[in-house]
């Protein structure tokens, strides 16, 4: 492939997923069909907690993130594993159809899922719109914007004798002197070529 970062041209927003006891954070939400009864798609990654959820459940919910959303709330939900952690206790969610939407959200789609896709990496979950809200009015934050930001957002702070590199695709904080020569990010999957030498 000659150059396929291009890929990270097609514009996407950016979501909290969640379903019956987790989620995370996803940029890869497409609206398959609009009229009465959209579709949307969601690809989640298998070695994601959430993946496994998303597979024994079949309500999920995507809460639209704007540009004034607490950076907490991606940082808790991508870059955390609900194996580990339980996201859901510092952040104010409110419940819609038995699943857990984030209030302080631009608004949230709830989806009945109704088919999966899986490749070797990912599984794409199709849900069909069961309900749906808006709770303010504020700008969307898209995938790019996240990009641009995400050192402000995704704040990297060196203490003295700690180094610090960052994934240059999704902002993941890796802490030691050097990255291990197989290493990838345990988020979005890049190589170490990818990680950024953060300076104090
Ligand atoms: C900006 C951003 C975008 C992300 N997009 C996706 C995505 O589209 N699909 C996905 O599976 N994971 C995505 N992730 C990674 C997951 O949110 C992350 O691996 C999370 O910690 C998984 O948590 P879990 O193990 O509780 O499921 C993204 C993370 C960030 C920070």
């Amino acid at each position: 492939m000659r150059d396929k970062s291009i890929v990270r041209k097609i514009s996407q927003g950016m979501y909290i997923l969640t379903t019956v006891g987790g989620g995370c954070c996803v940029d890869a939400v497409s609206q398959i069909s609009g009229g009465d009864n959209p579709l949307i798609g969601v690809a989640v990654m298998k070695k994601n907690y959430t993946n496994k959820l998303m597979k024994d459940n079949n309500i999920f919910a995507l809460s639209v993130l704007g540009e004034g959303i607490d950076p907490k709330i991606i940082i808790n939900f991508g870059m955390k594993s609900m194996r580990d952690y339980n996201k859901f206790e510092s952040v104010g969610v409110e419940e819609v159809e038995g699943v857990n939407v984030i209030k302080g959200s631009l608004g949230y789609m709830v989806c009945e899922k109704v088919d999966m896709i899986e490749n070797d990496t990912h599984t794409l979950f199709i849900g069909k719109l069961i309900e749906a809200d808006k709770f303010s009015d504020g700008k969307e934050m898209t995938y790019g914007y996240y990009q641009e930001h995400k050192d402000e957002l995704v704040k990297v702070v060196t203490t003295s004798g700690k180094t610090a590199w960052v994934c240059t695709v999704c902002g993941y904080v890796y802490y030691g002197d050097s990255l291990p020569d197989d290493y990838k990010c345990p988020i979005c999957g890049v190589g170490r070529e990818m990680f950024k030498l953060k300076e104090e």
